[in-house]
């Protein structure tokens, strides 16, 4: 990859206060991106993210919004397209767990979920494919009219009990991106997702924040540690730049091997 992958492109990249939302728009920016940090409202930490990359010479802007939120997102694109011109990279980053065992999982936790991790991640993905469409080709930009990058999980594939609707908006997910991949590759824009596996964020602490925890938490994973979120901002960086321009519709997984059966090891 160039040495500034993404100069010229202006990049947003939802949930970015925090996690791999926050260590994806420090990539980005390193690479040359003007970054808009979304976040929600009450969130105070995207400030802080956009300071830090201030201080290392970027460019960033915070945007409060709700991905989920219809109004929302078009408030967000619009405003993108006044302040910076249009829109070349989205990552559609924003996701929440509410966990529960199946029985006990309540509706509002069901939809919330849903609402969030694949509603926000169509919402957003449609108003970045309209102006991607509007725009077109920039060559001095980018070879593509646009690039989507969709976070998803492991959890697109592996069934996980306790955190279904997780698990289903992660499938959903995945369908989203191949046949949204499938649709817009006639109009150079590129959709791509990066699967995480255990990454050491707010979302899941509680899986690591003890030595037990997170020596249990390693036993899933063959490559015997957990991930950083640097690990996968790398990846969607690549996925975000012309360095993978023949490359749309795929999975990349990010996941140190802990979709590779490591209970099968010396078993079965
Ligand atoms: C979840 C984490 C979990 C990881 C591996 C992620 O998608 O958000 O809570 O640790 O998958 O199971």
């Amino acid at each position: 990859m160039t040495e500034k992958p993404l100069s010229g492109h202006v990049a947003l990249v939802t949930g970015a206060s925090s996690g791999i939302g926050k260590a994806t728009a420090l990539a980005c920016a390193r690479a040359g991106a003007t970054v808009v940090v979304n976040h929600l409202a009450s969130d105070q930490q995207a400030d802080e993210v956009v300071r830090e990359i201030e201080v290392a010479g970027g460019r960033a802007a915070a945007r409060a919004g709700d991905v989920s939120v219809e109004a929302d997102v078009q408030a967000m694109m619009q405003w993108i397209v006044e302040h910076f011109g249009t829109l070349h990279v989205l990552v559609n980053n924003a996701g929440i767990q509410r966990d529960a065992s199946f029985v006990d999982m309540q509706l509002k936790d069901w939809q919330k979920v849903i609402d969030v991790n694949l509603t926000g991640q169509f919402l957003c993905a449609r108003a970045a494919a309209r102006e991607f469409k509007r725009r077109g080709i920039d060559p001095k930009v980018s070879r593509a009219a646009g690039k989507i990058v969709c976070i998803s999980s492991v959890h697109q594939a592996i069934p996980w009990a306790r955190h279904v609707n997780y698990a289903a908006s992660k499938g959903g997910v995945h369908m989203l991106m191949e046949s949204l991949a499938q649709e817009l590759a006639p109009e150079r824009i590129r959709v791509n997702a990066v699967a995480p596996g255990a990454i050491r964020t707010p979302i899941n602490r509680a899986a690591w924040d003890t030595p037990a925890a997170e020596r249990d938490l390693e036993k899933l994973i063959p490559y015997g540690r957990i991930g950083g979120t640097e690990d996968v901002a790398r990846a969607v960086l690549w996925l975000a730049s012309d360095a993978s321009d023949y490359v749309t519709g795929t999975t990349l997984v990010v996941d140190g091997g802990m979709m590779l059966y490591p209970g099968f090891r010396g078993h079965g």
